[in-house]
């Protein structure tokens, strides 16, 4: 199953995927983590990369389609893949389907996070990730037992940089720029489910295992 988590930053892709991740062994392709990892590398890439994110601007769509397309040959046949931060552009959505079709694949599934933009920001300034599992967290609705310090493997939680107030804002336009016409070309497949995602996490949870019957599989 391929399936595809579209939503503004903070609207809660990412906690989702590592749900199904431990649930169901989903594979998880997060393409601000691809990022992410290739800047801690040093790569050319992540430098190039670099540049665009910490001013919270989007990554131009050549260098994504690339780091996708190496990461589609890598996968094993059957693999359930949860495309999380990517398609953001038409472009790149367009691009997707080609690069599956390719494969004599495409997308089975589309779930839109619906979140209001007024709570986005208090969550991503209190977001802290695990920098060894990746586990997400929050200083106020979900805080590690110790402080700084993951309750899963006890590796150091660290803020990233693009969840400063003031690159946060330019996250969000260029989401409601780029981001939010992808919405609507996905809108009509008769594969997309709208959530509300300012719900509680676990209500979030149960519409997204509803929409993939997999609800009585837990
Ligand atoms: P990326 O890393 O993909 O960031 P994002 O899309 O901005 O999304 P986030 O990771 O910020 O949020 P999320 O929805 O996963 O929320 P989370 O679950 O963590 O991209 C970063 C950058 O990389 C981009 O700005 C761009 O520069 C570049 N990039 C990446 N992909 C690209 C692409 N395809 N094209 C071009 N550039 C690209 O939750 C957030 C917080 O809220 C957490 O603290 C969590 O605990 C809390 N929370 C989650 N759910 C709930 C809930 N239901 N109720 C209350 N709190 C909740």
């Amino acid at each position: 199953m391929n399936l595809v988590f579209i939503g503004a930053p903070g609207s809660g892709k990412g906690t989702q995927a590592k749900r199904l991740i431990e649930s169901f062994g989903f594979i998880q392709l997060s393409t601000g983590d691809l990022l992410r990892n290739s800047i801690a590398k040093g790569e050319p890439l992540g430098m190039e990369a670099k540049k665009f994110m910490n001013n919270g601007a989007l990554v131009p769509d050549g260098i994504l389609v690339s780091l996708v397309s190496h990461f589609l040959d890598s996968l094993k046949p059957g693999q359930s893949v949860i495309y999380d931060g990517f398609p953001r552009t038409v472009n790149q959505a367009l691009e997707l389907g080609k690069m599956l079709e390719s494969k004599k694949q495409g997308i089975d599934r589309v779930i839109y996070f619906n979140v209001d933009f007024s709570v986005l920001t208090a969550r991503l300034t209190g977001r802290r990730t695990c920098s060894k599992c990746g586990e997400i967290y929050h200083v106020v609705t979900k805080p590690s037992k110790v402080d700084s310090v993951c309750d899963k493997c006890g590796g150091a939680l660290t803020q990233r940089p693009d969840d400063k107030e003031e690159v946060i804002s330019k996250r969000l336009s260029e989401y409601s720029a780029n981001t939010a016409p992808t919405i609507d070309y996905y809108r009509s497949s008769g594969k997309f489910l709208e959530i509300n995602a300012e719900a509680d996490v676990g209500v979030v949870e149960k519409s997204i295992l509803k929409f993939l019957n997999l609800d009585n599989n837990r």
